[in-house]
């Protein structure tokens, strides 16, 4: 693991981007994206860049079950807001929260991660150490899946919400090991209350209680975080 500490927020997402156009001049063609508030910042500087990603396919770690794309609490209107409508991917695939058959969609999206393998895969973190929405004692062996939010979660996310009940209770994610067959991973973490998550992430165990750690056996992680986020370490 790799860990780059900032100053800040602004200059992690800086440095995340620096990262992502050296591994496009690289001939890097799939984008593994991220949502939640960590890599907004990193999205306003693609959208500010005069990198072109209409070549570069997307794909997202999660999204909701039960949120359609119009609705603005989905990972889906999340990804149009601070990306998609301002750059043009060749394709870009976010799992389908609505759909009918739900493990159609996790076998559908299982096939689209293998058809495209990831190059560079964004990541946050959540307070608890989840990736995506892999939540504590998720098998790391586990592909794309249907996932119950552990209430931390749920709580976490809330301030997302009108409501802390309008919080869905359950998302499809990728799974850990779809995230590791990433060439190359890019964890980002900012604010204090990512701090004990960062220390179990790089120095704790490698533990399913904390299942950003798995990253510890990648060959290719970058860990960037600021001085609040890396205070424990
Ligand atoms: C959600 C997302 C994760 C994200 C995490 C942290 O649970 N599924 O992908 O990393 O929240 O969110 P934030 O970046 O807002 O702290």
């Amino acid at each position: 693991m790799e860990i780059i500490k900032v100053k800040d927020q602004q200059s992690g997402s800086q440095k995340a981007f620096e990262l992502i156009a050296q591994g496009l001049q690289n001939n890097a063609h799939v984008l593994g994206l991220a949502t939640g508030s960590t890599p907004i910042k990193l999205y306003q500087e693609m959208v500010k860049s005069n990198l072109d990603f209409s070549q570069i396919t997307s794909i997202n770690l999660d999204e909701y079950i039960g949120l359609d794309a119009d609705n603005p609490q989905s990972y889906h209107y999340f990804m149009n807001q601070n990306l998609f409508q301002f750059k043009k991917f060749k394709n870009s695939y976010v799992p389908n929260g609505v759909a009918s058959d739900i493990d159609a969609e996790i076998k559908n999206y299982d096939q689209i991660i293998a058809d495209n393998p990831i190059d560079i895969q964004i990541l946050g973190i959540g307070q608890n150490g989840h990736i995506g929405f892999n939540e504590p004692k998720t098998p790391f062996d586990c592909t794309t899946h249907r996932v119950q939010l552990t209430q931390s979660t749920i709580e976490a996310n809330a301030r997302f919400f009108a409501d802390k009940n309008d919080v869905p209770k359950e998302a499809i994610s990728m799974g850990i090991a779809s995230i590791m067959k990433s060439k190359h991973i890019i964890l980002m973490a900012w604010g204090a209350n990512k701090a004990e998550a960062i220390y179990q992430t790089v120095k704790g165990p490698i533990s399913e209680d904390c299942p950003a750690s798995i990253l510890q056996n990648h060959p290719h992680a970058t860990i960037i975080v600021d001085e609040a986020a890396a205070s424990k370490l």
